[in-house]
């Protein structure tokens, strides 16, 4: 399949831009468009047809029982597809547009095949200028998850989803570069209190601003034992990961640069280091991940390092462990998955 790519120049009057108009026909008729998001980038179909999540599932190579998130214009629009309810209404006015997304009972015009069988479903309203162009283009809800091969790291730039996409899906559209870089933040809903689901920028400090009690899943932080009920399916995949092992290191800076000095002298290694820190290793193969006290730096930043990280050719990978505060929760949990939880204790 040849995929058009189309890549749009300014933010102006998106609404009238050809090529967001054409994009958004592709959707409404059942075709795969690849988008940006202010999270990361997303793999679009038409979220009332059965068909376009199969298509969406066969270029990601992803197992059919996971379900998909479905993307929206603006927060009312859930009433179509969702039973809402008092806390949803509260939790848009603060949040959405932008990275949350709430899991919420589904309604009929959602099919099962987009929610992976599941009676509820993900509703997410995203704050990208482009993203939102085209959910009002195609004139339905578009369900997207990550525009990635399953099981690599989600893509923050176009040339990410080109490495995956090109060739597979009908189009893809290259916004630049994704401001958050971590995926949104999912919360399900019990009245007023939430359970978070898969941490993100809406971190769960904010989220009880709005909810009565924020109750943080155990997948967030554990490994999943064989057969443990999961609330949230795609956390039960192998994620994020790059193809060369990653491991995490647990310790204070300097135990963490003691013992990335030694093992880069015996080893061929990647060091994925805060910026404080490159210097220390100018003849070492490394990345820069950004500054250590700036964590939307180190976010936006964290998928393409380990893309690139991966293409160095070494054995391993070697990171700092995140702290598991406010969005260090999120790097700590995309981190943890992309190591297979590997950790050292230094
Ligand atoms: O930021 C994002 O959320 C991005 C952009 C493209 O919007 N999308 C994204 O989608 O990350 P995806 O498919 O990679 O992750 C969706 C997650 C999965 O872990 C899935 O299991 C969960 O949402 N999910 C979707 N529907 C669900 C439901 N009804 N109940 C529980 N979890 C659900
Ligand atoms: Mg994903």
């Amino acid at each position: 399949m040849k995929t058009q790519i189309i890549k749009i120049d300014t933010l102006d009057n998106l609404t009238k831009n050809k090529d967001i108009i054409k994009a958004g026909e592709i959707l409404k008729n059942g075709g795969v468009v690849a988008f940006p998001t202010e999270t990361v980038y997303g793999l679009g179909g038409n979220a009332t047809l059965d068909d376009a999540a199969v298509k969406i599932y066969k270029a990601k190579g992803r197992p059919s029982d996971n379900p998909l998130i479905v993307h929206i214009a603006k927060a009312e629009d859930a009433e179509l597809y969702a039973v809402t309810n008092e806390c949803y209404y509260s939790l848009a006015k603060a949040f959405m547009p932008g990275p949350l997304t709430v899991i919420l009972p589904k309604k009929n015009t959602i099919p099962l095949s987009v929610t992976g069988g599941l009676d509820t479903v993900a509703i997410r309203c995203p704050s990208h200028p482009v993203a939102n162009a085209l959910i009002r283009a195609a004139g339905v809800p578009i369900a997207a998850p990550s525009a990635n091969i399953s099981g690599k790291p989600s893509p923050t730039t176009a040339s990410d989803v080109i490495e995956d996409m090109d060739g597979k899906i009908d189009c893809i559209i290259d916004g630049g570069d994704c401001e958050i870089g971590l995926e949104s933040t999912i919360v399900k809903l019990d009245g007023r209190d939430a359970t978070l689901l898969r941490p993100g920028a809406v971190t769960p400090d904010a989220l009880s601003f709005v909810c009565d009690n924020v109750f943080i899943s155990p997948s967030v932080t554990e490994v999943l034992k064989e057969n443990e009920r999961v609330i949230s399916p795609g956390m039960k995949y192998r994620h994020y990961s790059p193809d060369t092992p990653l491991v995490l290191l647990d310790g204070d800076d300097s135990e963490i640069i003691s013992f990335m000095r030694e093992k880069s002298a015996k080893t061929d290694c990647v060091l994925l280091l805060y910026s404080e820190y490159t210097t220390l290793f100018q003849d070492v193969k490394h990345i820069n991940v950004g500054s250590s006290a700036n964590l939307a730096e180190q976010a936006s930043k964290l998928f393409h390092s380990l893309r690139l990280a991966d293409k160095q050719n070494a054995t391993i990978i070697y990171a700092f462990m995140p702290q598991k505060t406010g969005l260090g929760l999120a790097l700590y949990n995309r981190l943890m998955r992309a190591a297979t939880h590997t950790v050292i204790k230094l």
